[in-house]
């Protein structure tokens, strides 16, 4: 177990920065996720770690050992990448067992330690299997297990859940959760799912275009998003275009005008943000008026089980998302074409 630091890190192919003075320090046995777009430099970054791929610029540390240029064996980091195949020639069990026979560990001890990781990713049922006798999620779960078998000081895992359905997924990210844990392996996740990075991680690292965004706890990210970038990639978010009229109100490029609640308002602040699970839609009969309610009229009703997601427009164009959990199971629908006021309490407003 070890930390790992990163010091301006770049990644340059051709004249593209691809990743771009990249900085970051991760504490020992703690597990960090990488989130952002496709092609923000996720897997760049990670196979900079790794030594997978050479870094162009800048220093990579795993506790006070420099790696920036070591060879990936000798840098000791369990390793699920994209398209990193399996042996074809090796059981499911020998695959696992591979790291540890390596390492010269005895034979009952390799034996115990293949089980508990097969019995982590769910496969213990399929020890004797050849790679090409499994689905391709199977596949990803013995990658895993053959990462984290021979308890590395660093983790590195890039999607490694990608190709599972919904429900194992969350199983398996549990599981790997708890076991990283126990066993204080110091980990970086990459995912471009942040469902799964809020989830599962001590800390999200927000890349955007080749460079860190934001850093921070999945709390810190998700309720004090540092740019408008964040804010939309985690998790829908209502904008509204437009600028500061006078203290504690902003006046949207469509007309209306809004209290900026009691958060942080940055002086030149043009975008003006709220989540769709903060509006509340009331139907439109005792109109209760006040800057952070407005009329509107039901567009879209998306039924999603836990929660209904609305889409309601504003009598001056604008359109607001409302996601209204469906906890009272007799409340009246609303259907396309009511009249509603939407409103939100004064400090869900962001800035930006
Ligand atoms: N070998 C290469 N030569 C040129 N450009 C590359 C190379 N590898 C990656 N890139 C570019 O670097 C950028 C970052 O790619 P990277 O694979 O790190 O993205 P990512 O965040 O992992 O995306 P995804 O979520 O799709 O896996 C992309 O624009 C990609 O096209
Ligand atoms: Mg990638």
């Amino acid at each position: 177990m070890s930390s790992i630091l990163i010091r301006d890190l770049v990644k340059r192919h051709g004249a593209q920065v691809t990743v771009d003075r990249v900085s970051l320090e991760i504490g020992q046995g703690e597990f960090v996720a990488f989130l952002g777009p496709s092609g923000c430099g996720k897997t760049t970054t990670l196979r900079m770690i790794a030594g997978l791929t050479e870094a162009s610029a800048g220093s990579i540390h795993f506790g006070t050992r420099e790696v920036t240029n070591l060879p990936p064996y000798l840098r000791d980091a369990g390793l699920v990448f994209q398209g990193y195949a399996l042996f074809p020639h090796m059981s499911v069990a020998e695959n696992v067992a591979f790291g540890l026979q390596m390492r010269k560990v005895d034979r009952a001890e390799v034996r115990r330690r293949v089980d508990e990781a097969l019995s982590l990713v769910k496969l213990a049922h399929l020890a004797g299997r050849l790679p090409k006798e499994l689905s391709g999620g199977q596949q990803q779960r013995v990658a895993l297990a053959r990462a984290i078998v021979y308890k590395p000081e660093v983790l590195l895992l890039d999607e490694p859940l990608s190709a599972l359905d919904a429900k194992l997924r969350t199983e398996v990210r549990t599981e790997l959760r708890r076991l990283q844990s126990a066993l204080g392996l110091t980990t970086i996740f990459v995912t471009h799912d942040q469902d799964e990075a809020l989830s599962v991680a001590d800390r999200i690292v927000v890349m955007s275009a080749g460079r860190v965004e934001q850093v921070g706890t999945p709390r810190e990210i998700y309720q004090r998003p540092a740019t408008r970038f964040v804010a939309e990639f985690i998790g829908l978010t209502n904008l509204f275009p437009g600028g500061l009229e006078g203290p504690g109100r902003f006046r949207c490029e469509s007309g209306e005008c809004f209290s900026t609640g009691s958060t942080d308002v940055p002086p030149n602040a043009s975008v003006l943000a709220i989540r769709p699970e903060h509006v509340s839609l009331l139907r439109d009969d005792p109109a209760p008026g006040g800057a952070c309610a407005l009329a509107a009229t039901v567009e879209d009703v998306i039924y999603r089980g836990a929660l209904t997601e609305f889409v309601v427009r504003t009598a001056s164009g604008a359109k607001l998302a409302a996601h209204l959990q469906n906890t009272d199971l007799g409340r009246d629908e609303l259907r396309p074409g009511d009249r509603v006021i939407a409103s939100w309490p004064a400090d869900a407003p962001m800035l930006f």
